[in-house]
């Protein structure tokens, strides 16, 4: 089957950022003396930032007020962002640069769609700023994954009807994203594991079979 667009989740499937994500947390959980893993990390692949600190907190020992729960946000997000200071047009994960190019070179429409208030940073630093045709991102929705406002706005600004849009997430909480939005999803990572995704890709440049 063709599709005629394809829109990506990009910390995890375009840019390795996502084990920066998990580093930031740790040291936040380790700062506060709350346990944390990678198996719950993996619960907070796709969700927002304050939603993701509330998923950590359930293993406090003590209540956080707002302020208090801000602070850890913003505390997360500036170690975040100096993990983002290492970033090259390296760091694309392995075969991201010819998946979009052969799409390109097929006539699929391509776009992003992520939950991350950095994502414009992040695809300028690794060189990927000018390679799609939409951008949706955390800066622009109100709900983060699984809720579908972040594909659905994706679909829209590339004048697509959702279910001619398939898309490629490594997050539980995004292929569910992606099948409330109506969409197909190819899972990779964590979320090839997940049974709702119509398709897994061992790689990325699985992705020329399916979607061409
Ligand atoms: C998603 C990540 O892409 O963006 C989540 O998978 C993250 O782990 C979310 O919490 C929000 O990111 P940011 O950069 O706005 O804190
Ligand atoms: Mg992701």
């Amino acid at each position: 089957m063709r599709y005629e667009n394809v829109i990506f989740d990009l910390d995890g499937v375009l840019v390795s950022t996502d084990e920066y994500h998990y580093q930031a947390w740790k040291k936040i959980a380790d700062e506060e003396g709350i346990y944390f893993d990678r198996a719950i990390n993996n619960r907070l692949r796709g969700v927002s930032r304050m939603a993701s600190l509330e998923i950590i907190l359930e293993r406090a020992e003590k209540n956080y007020t707002q302020a208090e729960k801000e602070e850890l946000a913003q505390r997360k997000n500036r170690y975040y962002q100096e993990l983002l200071g290492n970033l090259t047009t390296e760091d694309t994960l392995k075969g991201v640069r010819e998946t979009l190019a052969g799409l390109r070179k097929n006539a699929v429409h391509i776009a992003v769609g992520s939950s991350s208030k950095n994502t414009m940073r992040i695809l300028t630093q690794v060189g990927l700023e000018n390679a799609f045709d939409a951008i949706a991102d955390g800066t622009e929705i109100t709900h983060s994954k699984p809720n579908p406002e972040v594909f659905l706005l994706a679909a829209q600004k590339l004048g697509a009807k959702p279910e001619n849009c398939l898309v490629v997430e490594d997050a539980p909480a995004g292929v569910q994203a992606g099948v409330n939005a109506g969409m197909q999803v190819a899972g990779i990572g964590e979320a090839a594991k997940v049974s709702q995704a119509a398709f897994t890709l061992q790689e990325i440049r699985d992705l020329l079979n399916i979607a061409v």
